[in-house]
């Protein structure tokens, strides 16, 4: 399989990719609501242009690095969904504001002071989204009072404007096997965050952007009226996770980690070139550890069942494997996965069509 690249190696089925990016861009467009792709997924401004060019209105990023990363590579409209804190992280925001349309978020009154000192004199001021909790208790408000009240500061700070709300249900994640729960969370999510543009739109400000989003939660919180925008990363990809959640099947899994076969100690155990360092020791984001072993292996009856850093343990009964067999697997989560590599390679037909750039892997800051 794939002789021309050395592994471990990223794999990208293109058509399986094609698919799941056009699916979510229709299922926005049945529900009128902007799609927003998060970029934290792939890393790479050539899938985020692909996603412009197929509907989204603009990206999302978890870091103000990323965004630098996406305006270079001539993205243009960038949500930080993530709060900018400190001198040193503002000044940068301020530059990147002369280049390309960007906003962030605030859950703080300190924070929206210090962003708005930064910015009273640029030439535009900064979008400011509220972040609202909805359930994953992380960043956000969830006292309507408190983002009435953070609004209110907004409005009397030059510098900035208040854009509107944005929340993220990441705690969909943790209702493996239980995916009416999963729904409900999604219903909440989206009707929380509608009475809250209501409270704030009462109170006499201006709420444009209500912004939800997850993988798990996204067909069911599209089709709360009053949502505006939907903030998706994993589904351009999906993973073990998404499947374990029953939001996608092995079919819909579009990345891949393309390893080698290097030693076969036993007859019910192999070894391969993917470690920790290839797949990453992630069981699944805010604990929804139900997954089995630490990625699937396509098209085996075997389990991953260890990883080392450059070392995978697989286990199986009546499998057979030979030094040298070259394996797919399936990462758990696919976003860990990505930043771990380079380049990715895009496979169209079964061939290898075209070398990616990972350009925003390792963006920390
Ligand atoms: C703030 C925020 N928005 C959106 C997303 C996208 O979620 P998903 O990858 O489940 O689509 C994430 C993911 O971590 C996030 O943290």
């Amino acid at each position: 399989m794939f002789p021309e690249i050395d592994s471990p190696a990223l794999l990208i089925e293109s058509a399986v990719l094609e698919r799941n990016l056009v699916g979510m861009q229709q299922l926005a467009h049945q529900f009128k609501v902007r799609l927003r792709p998060h970029i934290k997924t792939h890393k790479m401004p050539m899938l985020a242009q692909r996603q412009i060019d197929s509907g989204a209105r603009g990206i999302a990023v978890a870091k103000l690095s990323e965004a630098e990363v996406m305006a270079r590579h001539g993205l243009t409209d960038i949500q930080i969904a993530n709060q900018i804190v400190g001198e040193q992280k503002i000044a940068r925001l301020r530059e990147l504001a002369e280049k390309v349309r960007v906003s962030c978020t605030v859950d703080n009154a300190d924070n929206v002071r210090e962003l708005s000192n930064a910015f009273a004199e640029a030439s535009a001021p900064l979008d400011l989204l509220i972040e609202i909790d909805t359930g994953l208790h992380r960043c956000g408000l969830s006292d309507p009072d408190q983002a009435i009240e953070l609004a209110r500061l907004i409005a009397t700070c030059p510098g900035v404007r208040l854009s509107g709300i944005m929340t993220h249900a990441g705690h969909a994640y943790a209702t493996v096997g239980d995916p009416e729960r999963r729904r409900a969370i999604a219903r909440e999510e989206g009707e929380m965050m509608v009475a809250m543009a209501a409270r704030l739109k009462a109170a006499g400000h201006e709420v444009d952007t209500v912004s939800v989003g997850s993988t798990p939660t996204a067909r069911d919180v599209v089709r709360v009226p009053g949502i505006t925008e939907l903030r998706v990363g994993n589904y351009i990809f999906n993973d073990m996770i998404q499947v374990a959640l029953d939001v996608a099947t092995i079919a819909d899994c579009a990345l891949s980690v393309l390893t080698t076969v290097i030693s076969v100690p036993s007859k019910d155990r192999a070894v391969i070139d993917a470690g920790s360092k290839a797949l990453s020791l992630d069981l699944g984001a805010h604990g929804s550890e139900a997954v089995t072993g630490y990625g699937r292996i396509v098209g085996r009856d075997a389990l991953l069942a260890r990883l080392s850093e450059e070392h995978g343990s697989v286990s199986h009964s009546g499998e057979s494997f030979r030094v040298g067999n070259r394996l797919r697997i399936i990462p758990n989560h696919a976003c860990a996965a990505v930043n771990l590599y380079d380049r990715a390679y895009l496979i169209r037909e079964g061939k290898v069509a075209e070398e990616l750039k990972i350009s925003a892997r390792g963006c920390l800051t």
